[in-house]
């Protein structure tokens, strides 16, 4: 595929523009809006773009759900819990819509891109009025046109392989953002469903990357996260194919404070990235590298194509680079057939390697994915008390890993007010722990500076300097 096939065309954005201006100037339209999130920070960064469409339109945010004339779920499927809960809530909404026969509701994401799921939207599901997959996003303005002027259940599923330039965005936070970098994944680990919904991969311009991150600057965001699937194979099909390492580079030269970026593919962490991590200025001492599995029969079967060895390789040369670099990973129980020796290995593995935290699953059979045709399911019983098993290990390590930056000083970007007490804020050091120390509501969106004291509930406390 060459990119301009990629790319969503000058003349489609025009026309989506046009449908934009149709309906502000509708008398029927929608007056505010309500997107409800799951899953991912890349489906968060889609709901800032669909937010940003609907401010274009005219349309404003509104406070609650049931307030909302047009409601929004933005849904996951990566496991099926997060899927049943999306639709739970949806039902949930048709209730509420009893009360306010106008309200709109529309699915979009992940699980609409999901093969059977448009037809079960328009058999189960008849009072949602509008439905779109990942691979229709920018073209809201028309879907949404439509549906007003039909009443019609209007249902659009395309294959995701685009890249649309220029959407407006509503960011939620001023003080740090989302960037994303590339799209879709072409890894098919066999458990996962993302390559099928999400699409090919393929990578934005580096010129529009560059472009995004110094207006965000500009506009004074202190951090940016860059985002994509496997963000370590960023450039593949791009004219001179740049590395990930190249871009991180660029990026650091444009002076923002913070950088940060996930999800990385251990298979693709290469020495050149750690070079230019340990070289930089503003790029963090921080890391997510999910491992899956500790034994290397269910990583293989996973499709993982690394081992325990080489996976234990790179953290000890991240280690040796960036010494206190803040490690965590994404870690699944149960794959089928995993027996108990080999979920020791992943607890071996844990103890190993010392996380500052842990995202762990249960196996999640999805349909379509090569694992769900695997035989072993593991009963439910043994799968709980072993995920039981794992975060308690977890926590234990965690606890006792944290105490490593006691006395050590800390740059934090305050995000809020601590839960805890009205006089105190919270917020992610540079090794993405959470920090909480003294200060007030107008310390929100500052970067401040702490020595780090104590180490309470897998939270650094900090006092400031
Ligand atoms: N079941 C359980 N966990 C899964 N993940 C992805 N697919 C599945 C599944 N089918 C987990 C992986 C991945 C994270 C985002 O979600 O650990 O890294
Ligand atoms: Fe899914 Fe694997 Fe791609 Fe991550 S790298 S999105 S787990 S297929």
């Amino acid at each position: 595929m060459t990119r301009a096939e990629i790319m969503v065309t000058p003349e489609e954005m025009e026309k989506q523009e046009q449908y934009t201006e149709l309906i502000r100037s509708l008398p029927h339209k929608p007056r505010s809006y309500y997107v409800v999130t799951y899953g991912c920070q890349m489906n968060a960064h889609d709901s800032e773009k669909i937010a940003g469409m609907l401010d274009h339109m005219g349309m404003d945010a509104a406070a609650v759900r049931e307030e909302a004339d047009f409601v929004i779920f933005n849904t996951c499927c990566v496991r099926e819990n997060a899927e049943r809960r999306a639709l739970g809530n949806v039902t949930w909404l048709k209730e509420v819509r009893k009360k306010k026969p106008d309200m709109i509701i529309a699915v979009c994401g992940c699980m609409i891109q999901e093969p059977g799921m448009a037809e079960r939207i328009l058999k189960q599901y008849r009072f949602v009025d509008l439905a779109f997959g990942t691979s229709n996003l920018h073209k809201l303005p028309e879907l949404l046109y439509e549906t007003l002027n039909s009443r019609e259940q209007c249902v659009r599923v395309e294959e995701a392989d685009l890249i649309a330039e220029g959407l407006p965005v509503h960011r939620l936070r001023q003080d740090a953002a989302y960037l994303t970098i590339m799209y879709g994944c072409d890894n098919f680990c066999s458990y996962c469903i993302v390559p099928y919904v999400r699409g090919r991969e393929r990578s934005r311009d580096v010129s529009a990357i560059l472009r995004e991150a110094e207006e965000l600057a500009q506009n004074g965001v202190k951090e940016i996260m860059l985002l994509g699937q496997n963000v370590n194979s960023y450039g593949k099909g791009l004219p001179g194919s740049p590395t990930f390492a190249s871009l991180l580079k660029q990026l650091d030269g444009i002076g923002i404070p913070r950088i940060r970026f996930m999800t990385s593919h251990p298979k693709d962490l290469n020495d050149e990235l750690i070079e230019v991590m340990a070289n930089g200025r503003h790029i963090l001492p921080q890391f997510h590298l999910p491992v899956q599995s500790g034994n290397d029969e269910i990583l293989k079967k996973m499709n993982r194509h690394y081992t325990r060895d080489q996976y234990l390789g790179r953290v000890k040369k991240l280690r040796e680079a960036i010494p206190d670099i803040g490690l965590s990973t994404d870690i699944i129980v149960s794959f089928p057939g995993e027996t108990e020796e080999q979920f020791q290995d992943t607890m071996s593995l844990v103890r190993e390697v010392r996380y500052d935290s842990a995202f762990t699953f249960i196996y999640s059979p999805r349909t379509g994915t090569k694992a769900a045709e695997m035989k072993g399911m593991i009963p439910d019983e043994v799968s709980t008390e072993r995920i039981q098993r794992l975060i308690a290990l977890q926590e234990n390590l965690q606890q006792e890993t944290l105490k490593r930056f006691i006395g050590m000083q800390e740059e934090v970007l305050v995000e809020g007010l601590s839960r805890r007490s009205k006089l105190a804020v919270s917020g992610k050091g540079k090794h993405a722990v959470s920090v909480t120390m003294e200060g007030t509501e107008n310390d929100i969106g500052r970067i401040l500076s702490c020595r780090i004291t104590d180490v309470k509930n897998n939270t650094l406390m900090g006092e400031r300097v």
